[in-house]
């Protein structure tokens, strides 16, 4: 039976992919990022997931304002990376998992999920970049199931319904009928506002309460509506609600292995976790 071995968040910044392209990992600005990942690779290389489920919004590449799934799951051989115009290097394309993207769209949509079946799907900064921190050789030892959440066009979904996704996720993971090691991936936020007055928001202390609360209270963020989270996180950070689902996937009981916080990148209060999920 497949097990899920933890998950892992990270924020998404699209300065990351240059940083990684100009070797920046050890220049001041970045290490205080970039040190957040080799304790990661560490327990990657310990715990050998073969497959890694991602948690992420897409920010136009794949899914533009005109069609806008509140969330989609990836069904395809392969998925390719693109330019989206932040100039950044392509990276290589990812292999799927047909098996185990079938598996999740039919238990999620008999769980009363009516997510967006996508057999083609490009994927942006925001799949790409979190693998290219995890795996820096971007020999891809994982295949992929890109889960995609909603957190660009109003209504989002609530952080209540995301929660109950990772739920149906995670259960369905756990009767999926083959060996496997499954890595759950949340990308985004963490509190960030990229446009209008408060352009540049961060708010740390919610940061920090969040990032606490998913091993000492997972469900505390559902109690906020999407316009909390803009309040409380910025227009960009509600991409917390990715990690929120991430969370939600771990079926047993949640052990902290690592966390990094650093503010800011770019305009990012950017931060690292990895939950080791016992059970
Ligand atoms: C930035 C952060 C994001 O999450 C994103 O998708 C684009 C830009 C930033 O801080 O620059
Ligand atoms: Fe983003």
């Amino acid at each position: 039976m497949a097990k899920i071995v933890g998950s892992i968040t990270t924020s998404h910044v699209p300065a990351i992919g240059g940083a990684i392209a100009k070797k920046l990992q050890e220049d001041p600005y970045w290490k205080p990022f970039f040190d957040g990942f080799p304790p990661i690779r560490e327990w990657l290389a310990k715990v050998k997931p073969d497959v890694a489920v991602i948690v992420y919004n897409d920010h136009g590449l794949n899914f533009f304002l005109d069609k806008q799934p509140t969330f989609a799951i990836g069904a395809a051989p392969e998925y390719r990376n693109a330019d989206e115009g932040w100039g950044i290097p392509v990276v290589p394309s990812f292999a799927g998992d047909l098996d185990l993207s079938w598996h999740l769209i039919n238990c999620l949509i008999a769980d009363e999920f009516d997510i967006v079946t996508c057999q083609e799907m490009s994927v942006d900064h925001a799949f790409t970049l979190p693998m290219a921190l995890l795996w820096p050789d971007q020999k891809w030892p994982v295949r992929t199931v890109p889960v995609c959440v909603n957190t660009v066009q109003f209504p989002l979904p609530t952080a209540q319904r995301c929660y109950k996704l990772g739920q149906s996720i995670g259960r369905a993971i756990q009767s999926f009928d083959r060996d496997s090691r499954v890595l759950i991936i949340g990308t985004g936020g963490l509190s960030h506002q990229l446009e209008g007055k408060r352009a540049g928001f961060i708010n740390k202390q919610f940061d920090l309460q969040f990032m606490d609360s998913l091993i000492s209270n997972p469900t505390w963020a559902t109690q906020f509506s999407d316009l909390d989270l803009v309040e409380q996180a910025g227009t960009q950070g509600v991409e917390l609600l990715n990690w929120l689902v991430a969370r939600a996937c771990l079926t047993g009981r949640a052990s902290l292995k690592h966390s990094n916080f650093h503010i800011p990148i770019s305009n990012t209060a950017a931060a690292t976790m990895l939950i080791e999920n016992h059970g």
